[in-house]
């Protein structure tokens, strides 16, 4: 089923000049970019990104990060896109993801894991409303070359 899903690119992967890689291993990957922009997330906007982690013991540092720089919140679109973008980033600490993965080859820690992606449909739903308005999306299905 044709979904879409948002992957968010992290400030120390934003600032290191990461983005050509990963842009590139999403077109690579048959991901269509429907919808991107670079934001600086304030404090507040990082905890109600990151809500469901709040209370864990990394939930401060988490958004203390992802408020330190410019991020890259990218909307994509694909067949089973949530699973195959998640199957793309690799496992949360980049040491242990597959090689070829996402952050196996743009991150270093946990915490420096170079990206963000929705974990369910209903996440990534949500997600992408978080940065997106309807007139900043355009589903790849309508576009004719
Ligand atoms: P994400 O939400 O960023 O895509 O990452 P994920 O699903 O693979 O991992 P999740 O459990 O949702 O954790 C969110 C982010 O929090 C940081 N984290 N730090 N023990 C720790 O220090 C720790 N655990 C998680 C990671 O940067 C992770 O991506
Ligand atoms: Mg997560």
């Amino acid at each position: 089923m044709l979904e879409v899903s948002l992957i968010m690119v992290k400030p120390h992967a934003f600032a290191t000049k990461r983005m050509g890689t990963i842009i590139s291993m999403l077109e690579n990957n048959n991901f269509h970019i429907i919808g991107m922009k670079s934001i600086k997330l304030t404090l507040e906007l990082a905890r109600k990104f990151y809500f469901v982690h709040e209370g864990k013991e990394f939930f401060e540092r988490l958004i203390k990060y992802m408020s330190s720089g410019t991020v890259a919140a990218i909307c994509v679109e694909k067949n089973d896109c949530v699973a195959e973008l998640r199957k793309l980033i690799g496992a949360t600490d980049p040491s242990k993801a597959a090689e070829g993965t996402i952050r196996r080859v743009c991150g270093t820690t946990v915490g420096k894991n170079a990206v963000h992606a929705s974990d369910s449909i209903e996440n990534a739903n949500k997600e992408v409303r978080f940065f997106f308005s309807d007139i900043e999306l355009y589903s790849y299905r309508f576009i004719q070359y």
